[in-house]
């Protein structure tokens, strides 16, 4: 009998993250979700991924460093993106950069462990300047340069909208990507691990890692989750929308999850978040209309809202773009695809799975004039 979806198997050993979906708990390297999130920078979660330790200041200080320093991006991608930003979506966009980057990596094909950890945090540094480039290109304004005093979700929104953030806002991003930063093995990150079973190289692996976070099923549903929003438009409006939705078997976005069997902990922050940013920016009817979504779902299915649901709304405050959201996902889950991919090439064995075969057998071959 296969596992359709194997949701039973244990596919990899990882000393990255754990959940306990029946409580709704998350873990990065044994630190719960709740005491990072809003306490610790994105930077500081790359250096646990990476290093399996929080960092000191002194180690904070040169990986923030490093990652300021291989901001910007090749003249190869400067060049290929005014194409993308005409021609692509933002997903897709990512997908290509990320594979176009291994092109002008200085540690080329060096397969070390040392090489491979610069070569994540490249990645990491250089991902938010490709998206935020594509952004300004695709609108007709002028391409931002990284701003080198600028902490690395502050000089995000400094790139995409060309005026330094506030302190709230930068702050709301960087929470943001600590909670997307990691999530043990969702479709995208075991597809990354699969990739670097063969041995093959870090962009190759993250490539594909991307493509999978793309679909609908997994890293789309905040902008499904945003675009919802706006169709409900008002509070009063969702209860007739959601039930209308279910009744044609329809999924709701945002909602449902393949691990966790109550309320997802980072929903619970961005739930808080999203009141508070909505608040702070005037734009409060997309918070209420989320919470009347979250009540009928509930009332009507059982089901818990996930990451996706509550993020929607707090990157809408922030004036992100909707079709950018997914992309921002990918952004924060660099940190976790890239650590997940040193983890699997340090004690490997490639991933080959079986299948059942429920064809036909033993048939007769007939020449082709015959059949
Ligand atoms: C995340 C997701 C793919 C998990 O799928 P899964 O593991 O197959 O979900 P489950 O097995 O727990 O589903 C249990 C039941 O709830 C239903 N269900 C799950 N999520 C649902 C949703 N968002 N809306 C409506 N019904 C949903 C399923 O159809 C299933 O119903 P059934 O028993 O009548 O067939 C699924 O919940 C989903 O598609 N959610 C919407 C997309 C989304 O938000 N993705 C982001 C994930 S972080």
């Amino acid at each position: 009998m296969t596992d359709k979806g194997l949701r039973e198997i244990v596919a990899a050993e990882t000393k990255l993250a754990d959940i306990d979906g029946q409580a709704g708990r998350l873990w990065y390297v044994g630190y719960d979700i709740h005491d990072l999130a809003g306490r610790t920078s994105y930077e500081e979660v790359v250096y646990l991924l990476h290093e399996l330790r929080l960092p000191t200041q002194a180690e904070l200080d040169g990986l923030t460093e490093f990652l300021v320093e291989e901001r910007k991006v090749s003249h190869f991608l400067e060049d290929l993106m005014p194409t993308l930003a005409q021609q692509t979506s933002p997903m897709s966009m990512l997908r290509t950069s990320v594979s176009a980057a291994s092109a002008y990596d200085p540690d080329g094909w060096d397969r070390s462990d040392e090489a491979d950890r610069r070569k994540a945090l490249r990645l990491i540094a250089k991902t938010p300047t490709m998206l935020a480039m594509y952004h300004r290109l695709r609108t007709g304004q002028e391409i931002v340069q990284p701003h080198p005093k600028l902490p690395h979700a502050a000089n995000f929104l400094y790139m995409l909208h060309g005026v330094e953030p506030s302190q709230e806002d930068a702050e709301v991003l960087d929470t943001t990507f600590v909670l997307y930063a990691e999530h043990t093995m969702n479709a995208s990150t075991f597809t990354a691990r699969i990739v670097a079973s063969t041995l093959s190289d870090m962009f190759s692996a993250i490539t594909a890692a991307i493509s999978a976070l793309k679909g609908p099923l997994h890293g789309g549903a905040n902008e499904e989750s945003m675009k919802m929003l706006e169709e409900v438009g008002s509070p009063e409006a969702a209860a007739g929308y959601v039930r209308e939705l279910l009744a044609g078997h329809e999924k709701v976005m945002g909602f449902g999850h393949a691990v966790y069997k109550t309320m997802d902990p980072r929903a619970t922050v961005l739930k808080a978040l999203s009141k508070e940013t909505g608040e702070r920016h005037g734009d409060t009817p997309w918070y209420e209309i989320s919470e009347a979504i979250e009540r009928t779902v509930f009332e009507q299915k059982g089901l818990y809202p996930n990451v996706d649901f509550y993020a929607a709304s707090v990157y809408h405050a922030l004036q992100i773009p909707t079709d950018l959201m997914t992309p921002i996902f990918a952004l924060a889950r660099m940190a976790g695809w890239t650590a997940h991919v040193r983890e699997q090439y340090a004690d490997n064995r490639v991933i080959r799975p079986s299948s059942e075969y429920v064809g036909p057998r033993d048939r007769t071959w007939v020449p082709i004039e015959e059949r």
